[in-house]
């Protein structure tokens, strides 16, 4: 039997093992832990990779759409505009500054906010809209856009899933207020541990993250606002810097597994991914859409390849959401109930994408 992961965090590791341990010996060796060279150097090869100004290195990307969130002055009795189809922590991170955050449906084609609903979501209380680009798939920001600027509103990305991808030709983290990424370990871009970081072309926004990150200290011991604790350590910036170094390769990997999965699945009677002219997609997750999800997922399973439901229960339906409960957004709900992501990794070969695909055929088959 062949068995397929979701990830392959091993043997990428296997290929980069010298230049990792390399950078980890020398870091042992410097003793400089936090805030040292290989940050620094990570945060202007992250800034120049995504054609930004600012790029800073936190402990998460929970952290980074916090302090977001509060550098961009977001607090108590705000609203900010966000999908409920998406992992807990970019919720979590705005009820951490006090703020609530307004759910409203995705478009179901995306998977990602509907542009199209977040005027009427406005209120006197907006101050933001957090799209996420989810799966790795940009959301359409230019309408999300327009709105802001209409409304004097900040847009905050959450592209915790989409290092390195594209809206009409930019990097995705750029064109909104901040960017904010995760590096944990699956990520496109992931480091061996926690890890995250914001980006933005705002030198005050920059410098209140910058702040925040470091005790609300910009002079040592001298402390203007109550910070945290968040910053990159050096040991996770030389695993990114090595990861950084190939990481359009990894997306072009991604991106062929994924041409490979439409042209095997493209006739067969489930939902696929589809790109938009103007964004190129990284498939973090490759996630089809189907009503036989749970038989499928079975299917998968009894073969050996892993399957990932992301995500089965909707923010706006989560205990801790409870007063949005009464919410109704039906294209979230819907997809809820049928997505399966399926094996996507850079060192996924087209032999395992075509064992994956004739599993899904022969399920589908004998399933009708
Ligand atoms: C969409 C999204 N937002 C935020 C996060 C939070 O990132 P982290 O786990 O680095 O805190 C994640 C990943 O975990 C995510 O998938």
């Amino acid at each position: 039997m062949m068995n397929i992961p979701m990830v392959d965090l091993k043997g990428q590791y296997e290929t980069l093992r010298e230049e990792i341990e390399k950078g980890f010996r020398e870091t042992l060796e410097s003793t400089r832990f936090i805030l040292g060279p290989n940050g620094q150097a990570l945060e202007r090869e992250i800034a120049d990779y995504c054609g930004v100004k600012h790029a800073l290195g936190l402990s998460s990307g929970t952290d980074a759409l916090h302090l977001a969130l509060r550098a961009a002055g977001i607090g108590a009795g705000d609203e900010v505009i966000t999908t409920s189809f998406t992992f807990i922590a970019t919720a979590e991170a705005i009820a951490y500054v006090g703020a609530r955050p307004v759910f409203v449906d995705i478009d179901p084609r995306t998977m990602n906010l509907d542009p199209a609903l977040v005027e009427a979501a406005v209120t006197e209380r907006t101050r933001a809209v957090l799209p996420v680009h989810l799966f790795g798939r940009p959301a359409d920001l230019d309408p999300i856009l327009e709105v802001c600027n209409r409304f004097g509103l900040k847009l905050i990305e959450d592209c915790a899933q989409a290092f390195g991808a594209e809206y009409r030709g930019k990097k995705v983290g750029t064109i909104g207020d901040f960017g904010c990424f995760s590096f944990f370990p699956s990520k496109n871009l992931g480091c061996y541990g926690d890890g995250g970081m914001v980006v933005t072309n705002d030198d005050d926004l920059a410098e209140q993250v910058r702040i925040l990150r470091n005790h609300g200290s910009r002079e040592q011991y001298h402390h203007s606002v109550i910070g945290y604790n968040s910053r990159l350590d050096d040991l996770q910036a030389v695993v990114l810097r090595v990861k950084l170094r190939r990481i359009d390769q990894y997306n072009d990997a991604r991106r062929r597994n994924a041409e490979l999965y439409l042209r095997n699945l493209e006739a067969a009677d489930i939902l696929l991914p589809d790109e938009n002219a103007w964004a190129r997609h990284v498939y973090h997750q490759y996630t089809i859409r189907t009503t036989a999800r749970d038989s499928l997922k079975e299917a998968l399973s009894r073969e050996g390849i892993a399957s990932a439901v992301y995500y089965p229960i909707p923010l706006h339906r989560q205990e801790v959401f409870r007063e949005f409960r009464s919410f109704h957004l039906p294209e979230t709900e819907k997809a809820a109930e049928s997505v399966l992501s399926l094996p996507m990794y850079p060192e996924m070969t087209g032999e395992q994408v075509g064992r994956v695909c004739s599993v899904l055929l022969n399920a589908l088959g004998n399933a009708g």
